[in-house]
């Protein structure tokens, strides 16, 4: 049997909208596109440092890609992978995670 862990209610991430999340000692963080969402490592492939400088903001200004705040690189929401800046073509580390009616597991 494998051991899930609730990251947050549905209700607490926005739809476009990302969310700071913690997986035992790993910071990650959340991003809702559509009616999926996605869970990464908070740490760009190319550097190692995390992508935000505010807590829960991880997304561009129209909303439409993570964003590294510290280069401005873009990454797609869905998949990771960097479209724009200077890891073009590497992508974050993502982890598995499910929507259930009362909140996201991973
Ligand atoms: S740290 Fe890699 S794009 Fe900013």
């Amino acid at each position: 049997m494998t051991t899930r862990i609730k990251l947050c209610n549905l209700d607490e991430l926005p739809e476009p909208g990302s969310k700071s999340v913690t997986l035992g000692e790993q910071a990650c963080f959340l991003v809702r596109h559509g009616k999926g969402v996605a869970l990464y490592q908070n740490r760009c492939p190319h550097l190692g440092i995390e992508l935000n400088w505010q807590e829960d903001v991880f997304l561009d200004h129209e909303e439409m890609f993570i964003q590294c705040a510290t280069h401005g690189a873009l990454f797609i929401m869905e998949t990771g992978e960097c479209v724009a800046g200077p890891c073009l073509g590497e992508a974050l580390t993502s982890i598995p995670c499910t929507i259930e009616e009362d909140g996201i597991y991973a």
